[in-house]
């Protein structure tokens, strides 16, 4: 039987459904449902995450997320490979400046041949933080010799420490909805109705199958915006994560009490790093800006970018 209709297949994974929202926004345009088979398929972990969570188990969760040694997820229903797709779409969030576990244990995953070859669109659901984790995801897809086409990318608009505020509160209460302080948590409601604005550029991307310009027509529609700001923070936690998540990890995997004492001290200087250090590393970040601005400014286009070059983060 010969396939007329393009095939799209959508992986992600969500804890508190912010991410489906995302993806049924960026692929609105009615003709995916008239014109197009899009297959729906939720990554899902053998033991679920806690949503939401206890401090314990998410400060926890770090080392093994940073070092990608993630816990397994169920397989892929088997009858999705016998389909082509002429596009996947993979929707994910970061953690701990990395992918989320689920989606780096699928990107390490035999099943994870399904890219093999394929064009990928990446779409993320992130408070503000994704550089690096986007990295990863670069590095997994051109393993796998698969083509990123395009990357989407939205984050939470408020300041870092309102944004910090209101994660904290979701991740650890369950409650987004706006309080009497402080706003609602996560993408704003707006930016995922408006994320509808890429679906009709995807859309004529996969009914004319011309690949090459989808990137530059979604950035001309501000797929990604990036604070230069960010890179700098990015880089310099990264660095603090690695070395915490070896530390952590000396006293054994995931769930060990005898590594809880580390963990509880990785928490409270994370704590002290966002709401005393990350204002002081955003003055001398503006100030590395304006001394080094060509070279930021370099390094943004690069991170807006869907090529991928090795060790730049
Ligand atoms: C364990 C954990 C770590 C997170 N780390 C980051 C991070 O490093 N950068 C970031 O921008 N957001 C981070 N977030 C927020 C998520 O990326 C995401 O926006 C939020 O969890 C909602 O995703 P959902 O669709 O799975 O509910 C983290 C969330 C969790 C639960």
């Amino acid at each position: 039987m010969t396939q007329d209709k393009p095939r799209v297949l959508v992986l992600y994974f969500t804890q508190s459904g912010q991410l489906k929202d995302i993806l049924d926004s960026v692929l609105s345009d009615t003709r995916f449902a008239t014109d197009t088979i899009v297959d729906w398929v939720a990554i899902t972990p053998e033991k679920p995450f806690p949503f939401p969570w206890t401090p314990d188990v998410f400060f926890d969760t770090m080392p093994e997320t940073v070092e990608h040694l993630p816990s397994p997820i169920k397989p892929l229903p088997k009858h999705l490979f016998q389909n082509t797709y002429d596009l996947i779409v993979l929707g994910y969030q970061p953690w701990f400046l990395n992918p989320s576990q689920p989606i780096t244990a699928f990107l390490q995953s035999d099943d994870a041949r399904i890219l093999k070859g394929n064009r990928v669109l990446t779409v993320i659901g992130s408070r503000n933080m994704w550089l690096h984790a986007q990295e990863k995801v670069k590095a997994y897809i051109q393993a796998q010799g698969a083509t990123l086409v395009g990357n989407i990318c939205l984050f939470d608009r408020h300041t870092n420490i309102i944004s910090t505020l209101t994660v904290i509160r979701w991740t650890f209460t369950g409650q987004k909805e706006a309080g009497r302080w402080l706003p609602a948590a996560g993408v704003q409601d707006e930016d995922i109705k408006a994320a509808s604005r890429f679906s009709t550029p995807l859309f004529d991307s996969l009914s004319t199958l011309q690949w090459d310009a989808l990137h530059e027509q979604l950035l001309r529609n501000d797929a990604i915006i990036l604070n230069p700001g960010l890179i700098l923070l990015e880089q310099r936690a990264i660095k603090n994560f690695r070395f915490w998540s070896k530390y952590i990890r000396e006293k054994g995997e995931a769930g060990n009490p005898a590594r809880r004492p580390r963990v509880r001290l990785f928490k409270r200087l994370l704590i002290v790093g966002i709401f005393i250090l990350s204002p002081i590393s955003a003055i001398s970040a503006f100030i590395k800006l304006q001394l080094h601005k060509k070279k930021l400014l370099k390094d943004v286009a690069y991170f807006k970018d869907v090529n991928y070059e090795a060790g730049r983060i």
